[in-house]
């Protein structure tokens, strides 16, 4: 088939090259410039395992080009993927004013019968709108699909190649069919392929991001319970998940979710049913509950360090907002650096992949230093946010060394509590009983 995904970010990258990877001949369109220019080079604008070789060998292979031309890419296709962003509006309603830009765009320049999917996270109502803005330009007949994308990024590429479901809201026998065929090879081994109405297929996508945060929020204000009656919220965590009827994952307390979704997603169904003059209150108590888990590890260093942290020196251990990417959209991370910054303290940060994207974002006075040991060179205490996999065993012996002072905030629970207590570490956790 040929295929046309518009966005190459994120979603819009991994869909092309795995739709490529099976056999279709897809275009990848941005209207960025400099991505497409370093695409067309197989230079990633992102860190997606195994991505890199994916797009590099369907590119040799001629299955997959990139463009700026949107609207030639959309002439040739007989599928238009929409992967634009959809980023919070100020009143944390979606804003889509991207993907209606490419529907009027595909309106323009349709040159025969086409399928047109919705892959952008959108609220309700959102393909009526898209369908709209296409009809007012069509010279050839259109179908509009929503079809949702659940990956995870860090592993995007295995998400699509092997998708625990697929969700289709399609109206026409044609959609249906042309989705069926394009996404048969991602299922060979029986999960669902779910086709249902495009409201609810739109719908299916937030609630899907609500339920995960949920699981967070409430994990963290079962922790911060913990805290207080001096339980450790590993054990219980283990002790509910291993109940079938709540399953393990999402379980992991933390410094607050963030990312590209979650905190978006959530935000923009509160105000859906806020427009429809209803109320999601557990949702509002989801985010409220984050926005407070995010303020976390700064009172526990300060708990640690004392009350006014100007001077102080801080380690920062992991900046994107979950390891195995470097997107930093609502990093936990950044949060506490700018409380830090605010406060007076001076930090320096490592990160395995994503030191450079938070060069553009984060103020002057933070450091970055090349590996993680050589951020605690004069540093009072040490703060680990994201859980890379580095940061999980290291050379505790050398940390009390290079540091200051042997204070340890753990915001993922990474290390064993009697270890740090043999180490003669202050250590606070989340959770957890502190060592000190
Ligand atoms: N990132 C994720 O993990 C994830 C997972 C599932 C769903 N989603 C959803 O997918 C959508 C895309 O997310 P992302 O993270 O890939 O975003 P992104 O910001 O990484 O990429 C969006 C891309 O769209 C391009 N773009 C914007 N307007 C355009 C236009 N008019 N024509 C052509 N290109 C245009 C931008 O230049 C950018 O490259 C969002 O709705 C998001 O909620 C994201």
């Amino acid at each position: 088939m040929n295929i046309s995904v518009v966005g190459t970010g994120y979603v819009g990258l991994v869909v092309g090259a795995c739709l490529a990877e099976t056999g279709n001949q897809v275009v990848g369109a941005d209207i960025d410039e400099r991505k497409i220019a370093g695409l067309k080079q197989n230079i990633l604008p992102i860190y997606e395992p195994g991505l890199d070789r994916l797009v590099e060998r369907n590119q040799a292979a001629g299955r997959l080009s990139f463009t700026v031309d949107v609207a030639g890419a959309i002439a040739g296709s007989d599928v238009v993927f929409i992967a634009v962003g959809t980023p919070p509006d100020e009143d944390g309603s979606a804003d889509l004013s991207h993907v209606l830009d490419v529907a009027d765009m595909i309106g323009r320049h349709m040159a025969r019968e086409l399928v047109v999917v919705t892959k952008s996270t959108v609220p309700v109502g959102t393909a009526a709108k898209v369908s709209e803005a296409v009809q007012a330009n069509a010279r050839y007949p259109f179908h509009v699909v929503s079809n949702p994308e659940f990956l995870k990024e860090g592993a995007a590429v295995d998400d699509f190649m092997k998708p625990d479901r697929v969700v289709l809201g399609a109206e026409t026998d044609h959609a249906r069919s042309v989705m069926a065929e394009l996404y048969s090879p991602f299922v060979r081994t029986g999960k669902p392929v779910i086709f249902m109405d495009i409201p609810s297929a739109e719908l299916t996508k937030y609630a899907a991001n609500a339920m995960l945060a949920t699981r967070i929020s409430f994990m963290n204000d079962i922790a911060n319970l913990c805290e207080r009656v001096g339980a450790n919220v590993d054990l219980v965590r283990k002790g509910i998940g291993s109940d079938d009827r709540i399953g393990p994952a999402f379980l992991f307390p933390g410094p607050g979710y963030g990312g590209s979704c979650f905190p978006k997603d959530v935000k923009a169904l509160v105000k859906t049913a806020r427009d429809q003059s209803s109320c999601l209150r557990i949702l509002e108590a989801v985010e409220s509950v984050n926005d407070d888990q995010k303020r976390r590890l700064a009172q526990k260093l300060r708990l640690a360090l004392g009350a006014d942290l100007t001077g102080a020196s801080i380690a920062v251990w992991g900046l994107a907002f979950k390891p195995n990417t470097d997107d930093l959209r609502e990093s936990p991370a950044l949060a506490l650096i700018d409380e830090l910054v605010a406060s007076g303290a001076r930090v320096t940060a490592h990160d395995p992949v994503a030191m450079e994207e938070a060069k553009h974002r984060l103020s002057s006075g933070v450091e970055f230093a090349a590996s993680s040991y050589e951020a605690l060179n004069g540093a009072d205490a040490l703060v680990v946010v994201t859980d890379w996999n580095e940061y999980r065993h290291p050379d505790f012996v050398r940390i009390k060394k290079t540091l200051r002072r042997p204070i340890i905030i753990d915001g993922r629970n990474l290390y064993a509590l009697h270890r740090m207590t043999e180490l003669g570490f202050t250590y606070h956790s989340i959770g957890r009983p502190t060592v000190s």
